[in-house]
């Protein structure tokens, strides 16, 4: 049976639930710079500052909608069209991201296939060697391999990459 959107968004969250505590672990004594792409209402930001307080995390969106307790400080956002700040920020930030979160999915299929294009096309500068992405979206990054879910996460329901 196909799930309804209520549980389309509870298997949404527990999967981004999942392969967050798992990045964490995967990328606690790597040194680096995280990318949240999508600030969005800061929940996921919000998370990451919690559990990774001593990181340099740099959210991306075109607009501020984050709750007033999960935004970025000033130096922490980068805003504008990803299609002009990602492009800038993997050469800024070249060989340095260990994790980078996107988060941009919508439900209009046509917008999700282009923004996981722009995405697949401009992240890997970012990356550093073995550097994890976590996406709402299935992204087609070359030099990166698709990595299994972890445990409580189910198939298809988030995107695990990493750079070989
Ligand atoms: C699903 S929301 C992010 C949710 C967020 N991670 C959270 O946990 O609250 C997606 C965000 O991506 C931003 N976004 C989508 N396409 C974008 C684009 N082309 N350029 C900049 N921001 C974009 C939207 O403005 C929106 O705030």
């Amino acid at each position: 049976m196909k799930p309804t959107r209520l549980e389309k968004i509870l298997y949404r969250l527990e999967a981004q639930c999942a392969c967050f505590d798992w990045v964490f672990d995967q990328i606690k004594n790597e040194p680096g710079v995280v990318f949240e792409i999508g600030l969005g209402l800061g929940r996921t930001f919000n998370h990451m500052r919690h559990y990774l307080p001593d990181r340099t995390i740099l959210a991306f969106d075109r607009k501020m909608s984050a709750y007033p307790d999960c935004m970025p400080e000033e130096d922490e956002i980068i805003f504008g069209e990803l299609a002009e700040t990602l492009p800038k920020a993997a050469q800024a930030y070249k060989g340095q991201v260990v994790l980078a979160h996107s988060d941009i999915g919508s439900f209009d299929r046509e917008q999700n296939k282009m923004i996981a294009e722009l995405v697949s096309a401009n992240l890997l500068p970012a990356l550093a060697p073995q550097g994890l992405i976590m996406s709402d979206l299935p992204l087609n990054i070359a030099q990166t391999e698709r990595l299994a879910l972890p445990e409580g996460a189910r198939e298809d329901r988030y995107y695990l990459y990493r750079r070989v």
